[in-house]
């Protein structure tokens, strides 16, 4: 553990509700929260629970539960991280609101506008604190595109382009439209989608889209079309079979400006000049990764970097992409 250790009582006591890979890198980050305490772990799975408990010191002693429901029951956290299957998340979520507990909850937060909606009513009602996993909120190159663009400075955005490559796998749940809610859309396509209308302040107003599902029960490839409230439109592509590794790139034309975010940094071209890199000492993180934000947020002292409202954006535009490919037509987004 790094830094001084906090008094007992202003420790937050967290849950994990979910102990598969993604929930292994949170429990370790989550023990270097110093306002943290990790109470108990929750999975289906206890192999998925021995596995957190192994790798990672001082978690081997903690209670384990196969049913967060038990796990409540007997130690009544103050807070939970829910990293389990997709179409899973809203009703562990709504759960633990209704329980007292404040909640981060991987992406998407819900598998549909109805379930976030519902979440947001939860939260608001009881006055917990509700963050998504989105954790590209917290990169300097992501956070200084969104100052830039939602500024003004470079007048209104009227075009994106958005690309997502992986070598998905979707594996197990993953390739389970019941568990997963969809493919690689409603999976890594979903930072993707979230960041799209995060860094440009756009709300989507309809989306048109074809996919393939490569030989799968769920989406691989996305090719989605969308327009938003402003008159803005764009492109975003997310393809889930790709040679090897993560590949992203984001570009938003705006009156005066066109900006380019990829895996070679971030650059500015102004009106009638050449592209510029932004200078990486600009390009500066938020001081707390999402596990320390959503302690901090619960103990009052940062705001919320990924909010419900985030949630339920994402969730909208995949229910209008999905429902756009059923019918063959585009599709509002009920925001
Ligand atoms: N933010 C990111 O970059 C990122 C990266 C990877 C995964 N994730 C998200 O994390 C979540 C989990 O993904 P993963 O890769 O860890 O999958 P995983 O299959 O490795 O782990 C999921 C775990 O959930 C358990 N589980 C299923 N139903 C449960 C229930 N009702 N109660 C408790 N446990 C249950 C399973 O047994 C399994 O151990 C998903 O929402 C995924 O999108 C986010």
């Amino acid at each position: 553990m790094s830094g001084p250790a906090e008094p007992a009582a202003a420790r937050v006591r967290v849950a994990f509700i979910g102990c598969g890979g993604n929930a292994r890198a949170h429990v370790q980050s989550m023990l270097q929260v110093p306002e943290a305490q990790v109470v108990a772990l929750c999975d289906v799975s206890a192999e998925a629970m021995e596995l957190a408990a192994q790798r990672l010191p001082g978690v081997v002693e903690l209670p384990r539960f196969t049913d967060y429901r038990e796990m409540f029951a007997a130690v009544d956290p103050d807070a939970v991280v829910i990293s389990i299957p997709h179409t899973l998340h809203y009703e562990a979520a709504a759960y633990a609101l209704e329980h007292g507990a404040h909640v981060q909850v991987e992406k998407p937060m819900a598998c549909s506008t109805a379930e976030a909606r519902g979440l947001i009513e939860r939260r608001d009602r009881t006055g917990r604190v509700l963050l998504v996993g989105y954790q590209r909120h917290y990169e300097g190159s992501y956070r200084w595109l969104r100052d830039a663009v939602t500024s003004g400075r470079y007048g209104t955005v009227h075009f994106i382009e958005a690309w997502q490559a992986q070598d998905w796998k979707g594996r197990g749940w993953r390739g389970v439209p019941e568990l997963s809610g969809g493919g690689q859309l409603n999976d890594s396509g979903s930072h993707l989608v979230d960041v799209v209308f995060w860094t440009s302040g756009l709300r989507p107003d309809q989306a048109f889209a074809f996919t393939h599902n490569r030989g799968r029960r769920v989406d691989v490839l996305s090719s989605i079309a969308f327009r938003a409230e402003n008159g803005a439109i764009g492109n975003i592509a997310v393809i889930g079979e790709h040679p090897h590794g993560l590949a992203e790139g984001l570009q938003i034309w705006c009156r005066d400006a066109r900006f380019t975010l990829d895996d070679s940094g971030v650059q500015v071209q102004l009106v009638g000049k050449a592209p510029e890199g932004v200078p990486p000492d600009q390009l500066v993180a938020y001081p707390s990764d999402k596990d320390a934000n959503f302690i901090r947020a619960i103990l009052g002292r940062e705001p919320v970097q990924v909010t419900a409202e985030d949630g339920l954006l994402v969730a909208a535009f995949t229910e209008a992409v999905y429902e756009s490919v059923r019918r063959g037509s585009p599709a509002a987004v009920s925001l």
